[in-house]
C-alpha cells in the first residue's frame, strides 16, 4: 500500500495556523472546481471506511459524496455489525481495517475510541464528531466564515452549551488567533483540558479568548453570532432539564439587536424554538445551509490532505 499522511484529522489543535489556512484554500479550490461542474480525480481507487456510532445526515452524506466525487468509494458501517468493544476490540478493528482501505472516518461517543483507532490503525483516522471534538465541522464554519469576512480578523460569539462544536470552535480560534466570546452557563462551559490547551495556543496566535456566563455581553461587537442544540446526541434524557439552564443562551431577534452586522450559524441539527428561533434561524442573517453546504468543501479537502 503507498505511503500514507498518518497524521488523520483528529483535532484542528493538533494543526498549525499555515497548515490550516492551506487546507481552506483547498477547500476553497474545491468548492469553485465542483461549482464549475468540475472534478479532480484526486482519490481515484481510494476507500474510505465510514464507522458511525451516531445517527448522521450531514457527515455521512458529505463524505461519500466526497468520496466519489475525487474518485473514491466509501463503505458505511455501523456499529452493530462491527461490535468495536463487544465483538472485537478497537485495536483488531483498526489493524484489519488498515489492510483493505485507505482512511477511516469515525463518529463516536467517546473521544479516546477515536483516539485509540488512530494510534492503531496505520492508515489515517478521520473525528467524524465525538463527545468532545468536531473538528470538520470546524473546518466548513472556516470556509463560510471566510466567504464573509476574513475569519482571522473576526469576532465569533458562541451562545449556549460548551459541547463539543464549541470546543473545536475555540481551539479554531486560538489556533488562528481571531476572538471568540464564548457565552455558556458556568455548569456547562468548556472542559478545563480545551481552555487550558487554547489559552497556551492563544499565547503564540495572539488569539483573544473571552469567557462569560452573559449571552449580551458575548453578542457585543461580534461578526458570527453561532449556537448548537443545547442537548447533544446521547443526551436526550436531560433535556427538559438544559432546556431550563440554557433558556437565556437562546439566539433570537432581541439579542441581535446588539450586534446589528453579525451573521448567524449553527452546525444543526436545529431545533426550532429552543436553541434558535426560526425567524433568525430562516432569516438573512442566516448561514446555516451555507455551512452544511461546505462541509462537502471542507471534508473533500481533508480526504485529500490525509488520504492523497
Ligand atoms: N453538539 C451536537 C452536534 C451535532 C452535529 C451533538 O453532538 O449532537
Amino acid at each position: 500500500m503507498a505511503e500514507q499522511n498518518l497524521r488523520g484529522f483528529i483535532s484542528v489543535a493538533d494543526y498549525d495556523a499555515g497548515e490550516l489556512l492551506d487546507l481552506l484554500a483547498r477547500a476553497q479550490h474545491l468548492k469553485r472546481l465542483h461549482n464549475m461542474g468540475e472534478s479532480r480525480q484526486s482519490l481515484r481507487g481510494k476507500t474510505l471506511a465510514m464507522y458511525f456510532e451516531k445517527p448522521s445526515l450531514r457527515t455521512h452524506v458529505t463524505f461519500e459524496a466526497g468520496m466519489s466525487q475525487l474518485g473514491g468509494h466509501a463503505i458505511l458501517l455501523r456499529p452493530e455489525q462491527v461490535g468495536i468493544g463487544t465483538r472485537e476490540t478497537p485495536r483488531d478493528v483498526a489493524k484489519a481495517l488498515s489492510r483493505w482501505v485507505h482512511g477511516i472516518m469515525a463518529r463516536t461517543f467517546s473521544h479516546s475510541l477515536v483516539e485509540q483507532l488512530a494510534r492503531e490503525a496505520s492508515i489515517p483516522v478521520i473525528n467524524g464528531l465525538t463527545d468532545f471534538l468536531h473538528p470538520c465541522q470546524a473546518m466548513a464554519d472556516l470556509q463560510t466564515m471566510s466567504e464573509k469576512k476574513d475569519p482571522t480578523q473576526s469576532t465569533l460569539a458562541y451562545l449556549g452549551d460548551g459541547n463539543n462544536v464549541a470546543q473545536s470552535l475555540v481551539l479554531l480560534a486560538a489556533v488562528l488567533g481571531f476572538r471568540i466570546q464564548l457565552a455558556t452557563p458556568a455548569s456547562h462551559t468548556i472542559s478545563p483540558r480545551v481552555r487550558q490547551r487554547a489559552e497556551e495556543l492563544a499565547e503564540q496566535s495572539g488569539a483573544e479568548l473571552h469567557w462569560t456566563e452573559d449571552a449580551q455581553e458575548a453578542v457585543k461587537g461580534a461578526d458570527f453570532v453561532y449556537t448548537d442544540t443545547w442537548t447533544s446526541m446521547g443526551q436526550e434524557e436531560e433535556a427538559e432539564l438544559r432546556r431550563k439552564i440554557f433558556a437565556p443562551y437562546q439566539v433570537n431577534t432581541g439579542i441581535l439587536e446588539a450586534c446589528p452586522n453579525a451573521w448567524v450559524m449553527h452546525c444543526m441539527p436545529a431545533h426550532r424554538g429552543e436553541e434558535i428561533t426560526d425567524e433568525v434561524l430562516d432569516g438573512p442573517r442566516s448561514l446555516v445551509y451555507d455551512q452544511a453546504e461546505n462541509r462537502l468543501h471542507a471534508q473533500k479537502a481533508i480526504l485529500e490532505y490525509v488520504m492523497g
